[in-house]
């Protein structure tokens, strides 16, 4: 599938309102200009969610959630980017291109990718009722303590013996397309024979709960004790979670997720009753897997071996979620038994116990901080400040937050040192005002000129093309310059994007939580002044590079000598200057 083209989301989101998407979930109340109503993200009695059908653009005070149109329905329904494009474009009668130039989504082939798999999940279901030598299969499952229902709940099948069972019921004419899904695999002289042979299947299913590949277990101690279906069109393993669709259906509201290692793990849990377990389809937990996870729920608890191996693959999963970790979400992590997973864990102990275990499993703080300690010896200076250098690219990865805030505190603790050295030590390059010299504003705020002019840009991106060109201060080095040159850019270009529109052209930057942010900070200066105060700010940005520049000419000219056209340079520099003072 083809990227979709940022153009077409620009005129998505001019074409469709966010007032009727959101409202057609979540009833809105008219406020004034905008719309309000208790945030569907997290429990309130009073609404502090809020839409703006100006900005199209949505945001709550209580929580902070923001976005577009297209971030909203990501996170209301769960839905990945493409989807939810796909969901307001049908809104709007228009049809998804791609880069390319065809339909991004290539329905065709998809349609058959998806029945043929449906047509053989329905047949591995059939032969676990029917093959005269399904018996084995099902004395297995209620060994391991599996009941009917449960392997009804899970699509369990059975694949077998032999290797054509699949491909004879398929037909040859879809061997081509069930090759392509791995179900069948081609060997050199062209024949086909079945992937899978003589094995427990557990259905793979997508989100809406259709089977997109197979995960398929021995019924001895042969090897390959497991067999995965291989990446196709329609599975990616970096991606899918085995159980997520059972959980969801199963509960009306998922307040956690339990993240564990195996097929069995997750369908065992479910046997006693804990319905809210995911796996990873023996692959590492990716961001793109955690991503899935904290749009669905708030909390996640990873459940590993509490072996070297586990708190390994523990550490992994922490850093991948260390950038999603915004306010409201939590990951916590539970260490098992040596020997024991959580197949084994719940029969021994039952489920209450174990739920009692994930309630106090260790909040990703302890395991962050200890897993760092043992690094170190803080006792002596050289270890506090190796703590701080293996805590600072980790703590880069917050999104600024109050529970980043508090992780620095506990740093603070752990090194001895002043938490707000150790703030200015590992966030200086982050937040736009401080090198910048601040004016102070209407509101009696201080405000720094990069941020007033984004601030306004985003109010009124047509200022955009008031401002001078070329630009007199793109040289100046304070952070938030280059983002306020972008927008200048993109604004020059399209005068009339809102909001909504704009935070979609940084989907996945970083920046794109500095401009929800300002987004949200209340401009107090009446629509007539806008331009006035935009026009300022630029000018003090440029006198700002000029300064600057000045300063660099002078060091060079201690230094090293200057030039000529430099000497130039600085004689000019030095020239307006003294116009601006006299
Ligand atoms: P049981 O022995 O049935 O209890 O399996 P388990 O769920 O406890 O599996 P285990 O802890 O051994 O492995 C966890 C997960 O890793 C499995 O669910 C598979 O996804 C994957 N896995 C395990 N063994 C294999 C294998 O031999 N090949 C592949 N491709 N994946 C495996
Ligand atoms: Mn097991």
């Amino acid at each position: 599938m083809g990227r979709i083209p940022q153009n077409f989301i620009d005129e998505l989101l001019n074409r469709v309102d966010i007032v009727d998407i959101i409202d057609a979930r979540v009833q809105l109340k008219k406020a004034g200009r905008d719309y309000t109503a208790c945030c569907p993200f997290h429990n309130e009695k009073t609404p502090s969610f809020t839409v703006s059908p100006a900005k199209q653009f949505y945001h709550c005070f209580g929580c902070g959630v923001h976005g577009s149109a297209i971030g909203f329905l990501m996170d209301y329904e769960h839905f990945e980017f493409p989807e939810a494009v796909e969901e307001l474009a049908r809104a709007a009668g228009l049809e998804v291109p791609c880069e390319e130039g065809r339909p991004a989504h290539n329905q065709e082939p998809r349609q058959d990718y998806h029945a043929l798999l449906d047509q053989s999940d329905r047949f591995y279901r059939q032969q676990l009722r029917e093959h005269p030598q399904a018996s084995t299969a099902v004395t297995y499952l209620k060994d391991r303590g599996l009941s009917g229902e449960i392997a009804a709940r899970f699509g369990l099948g059975y694949a077998p013996p032999g290797w054509d069972a699949l491909a004879k019921h398929l037909g040859k004419n879809s061997s081509q397309l069930a090759v392509e899904l791995g179900l069948l695999v081609a060997r050199d002289d062209g024949h086909v024979y079945d992937r899978f042979r003589e094995r427990i299947l557990f259905p793979i299913r997508d989100r809406r709960g259709r089977t997109i590949g197979f995960g398929g277990r021995v019924l001895g101690d042969d090897k390959p004790k497991y067999l995965n279906s291989p990446e196709s069109p329609v599975f990616h393993k970096g991606r899918e979670l085995y159980g997520l669709y059972e959980a969801r259906k199963a509960n009306r509201k998922l307040d956690y997720l339990l993240v564990v290692e195996g097929y069995m793990d997750v369908v065992a849990l479910a046997q006693f009753g804990i319905n809210h377990a995911v796996a990873t389809l023996g692959t590492a937990t990716t961001e793109d897997h955690l991503e899935r996870l904290y749009r669905t729920v708030p909390e996640v608890v990873f459940c590993f071996d509490g072996d070297k191996a586990g708190r390994r693959a523990a550490w992994r999963a922490l850093e991948n979620a260390l950038p999603l970790l915004r306010d409201g979400r939590e990951a916590r992590f539970l260490f098992l038994p040596e020997g024991e997973d959580p197949d084994s864990l719940v029969r021994k102990i039952g489920s209450d116990a174990f739920l009692q275990k994930t309630v106090d499993s260790v909040p990703l703080s302890h395991f962050f901080y200890e897993s760092l300690m043992r690094q170190v010896d803080t006792r002596s200076v050289d270890g506090q400040a190796r703590l701080v250098d293996l805590a600072r690219p980790l703590l880069q990865k917050l999104p600024d937050s109050v529970f980043r805030d508090l992780m620095l505190k506990q740093l603070a603790q752990h090194s001895g040192l002043d938490s707000a050295l150790l703030t200015g030590r590992i966030f200086a390059d982050e937040s736009p005002p401080a090198a910048a010299p601040r004016t102070t504003s209407a509101d009696g705020s201080r405000r720094s000129p990069v941020r007033t002019a984004i601030r306004l840009l985003l109010e009124k991106p047509e200022l955009a093309a008031t401002a001078p060109q070329p630009c007199g201060f793109a040289d100046l080095e304070v952070a938030g310059v280059p983002l306020l040159l972008e927008l200048l850019e993109l604004f020059r270009a399209h005068p009339h994007l809102c909001s909504g529109a704009t935070l979609e052209h940084w989907r996945g930057r970083p920046e794109a939580q500095h401009l929800g942010k300002l987004l949200l900070q209340p401009l107090e200066i009446p629509e007539e002044g806008l331009d006035e105060e935009f026009s300022g700010a630029l000018q003090r940005l440029e006198e700002h590079a000029n300064e600057q520049k000045t300063a660099a000419l002078l060091q060079k000219d201690r230094d090293n000598g200057l030039t000529d056209t430099e000497k130039q340079e600085l004689k000019q520099l030095l020239g307006i200057r003294a116009q601006d003072s006299g």
